[in-house]
């Protein structure tokens, strides 16, 4: 058999502030033979998530920092080419955490069978993957949102904020976000499930913006951004509300710490509970969100869109775009045919 060229994406530098193609080096390399207990997988989808800002700083968090001069590591879903691991087969497909590569190596830990079913393969990394289970961790475990209420939620056109968006609308609550363009707002309210919501670069206010939208207060944030979009929150929320910390990717780039929101006073007052999470805390509610989403989306009640970039050479750039907001919905990178 011909050798396999597997073609990488390695970390070239460490960004310092904003991330740039610099930061990432492209290599090709023949793909290694696999031993006993290994499964060679290649890769056919890959997600950019924003996480993996955090990831290229030398930081200890709670997923290891990329190693420079080493292949990035991605959410992947793939098919297994060659298997000396008895739990895969070759033909299956498989979802894990595997590498910005063509063809990947791995010792089946920490990766699963995808059972193919209706839905398009690259949807394992959206909504049948980590960005929906956050979005129902974080409105039913965290943010415990009750019909009748009222949600905002940032980055609300996003990967997570769309089934956010959706997810409440169906509990019965009031729900209203923001977005960076006039668009995107368009669409939160025509597909994802939203009431109202408004561009947050072109308010005159935020604190009256989300005032607007969300004209009874806020009972359940989920906080997707950070910065002065959660101050502005802050300051809506309403007696006992509770704010699902999910993500701050308005702080993402900043080496120098900026101080926190004004306005913390307000929980006191107001009884406010905050809390950070990280959707792998809560298996449960993940399985149950998969079985529950995978219903909907063949229903038609769950809607989807994603961004997708060609070709495993586009991932730098399709996660430079995902950090600036040019994504609609699930940021996807398509490597290969399946
Ligand atoms: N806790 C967890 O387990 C967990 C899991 C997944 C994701 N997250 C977090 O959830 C958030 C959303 O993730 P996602 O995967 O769904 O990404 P996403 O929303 O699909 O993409 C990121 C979006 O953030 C917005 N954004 C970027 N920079 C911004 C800034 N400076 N100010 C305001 N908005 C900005 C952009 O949209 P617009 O500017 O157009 O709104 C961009 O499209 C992120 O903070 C991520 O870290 C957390």
């Amino acid at each position: 058999m011909a050798t396999r060229e597997n073609t990488q994406i390695r970390l070239a530098s460490r960004p310092k502030g904003v991330v740039t193609l610099d930061n990432f080096a492209m290599a090709k390399e023949p793909v290694a033979s696999i031993t006993a207990g290994q499964v060679l997988v290649k890769n056919l989808f890959m997600s950019v998530d924003p996480y993996m800002r955090g990831r290229m700083n030398d930081v200890k968090s709670y997923v290891p920092p990329f190693q420079i001069g080493k292949v990035l590591q991605a959410g992947v879903v793939g098919e297994v080419v060659e298997s000396k691991n008895p739990k895969f087969a070759e033909g299956d497909v498989v979802s894990g955490m595997l590498g910005w590569e063509t063809y990947s190596i791995s010792d089946g830990k920490g990766l699963q069978k995808v059972i193919v079913g209706k839905a398009p393969l690259s949807y394992h990394l959206g909504i049948l993957g980590m960005p929906g289970m956050t979005a129902y961790v974080g409105l039913v475990g965290i943010g415990k949102a009750q019909p009748g209420e009222s949600v905002f939620v940032s980055a609300a056109s996003g990967a997570v904020g769309s089934i956010v968006g959706q997810l409440a609308k169906a509990l019965g609550c009031h729900v209203a976000g923001c977005a960076s363009t006039d668009e995107k707002i368009a669409l939160m309210k025509s597909e994802f499930g939203y009431d109202a919501g408004f561009n947050y670069k072109t308010s005159k206010s935020i604190p009256e913006s989300i005032k607007e939208v969300c004209p009874k207060g806020i009972d359940v944030d989920f906080e997707n951004v950070g910065g002065q979009i959660f101050e502005a929150a802050l300051w809506n929320m309403n007696n006992f509300g509770r704010i699902a910390l999910c993500g701050m990717i308005a702080n993402y780039n900043d080496e120098k710490l900026q101080p926190g929101p004004r306005g913390m006073a307000s929980i006191i007052g107001k009884r406010l509970t905050i809390r950070g999470f990280i959707v792998g805390d809560e298996p449960a509610l993940c399985r149950e969100y998969v079985e529950k989403a995978t219903r909907w989306l063949e229903s038609g009640e769950l809607k989807y869109r994603e961004t997708v970039a060609n070709g495993i050479m586009k991932a730098p750039q399709a996660f430079i775009d995902l950090l600036n907001g040019k994504n609609v919905g699930k940021q996807i990178v398509k490597i290969a045919e399946s």
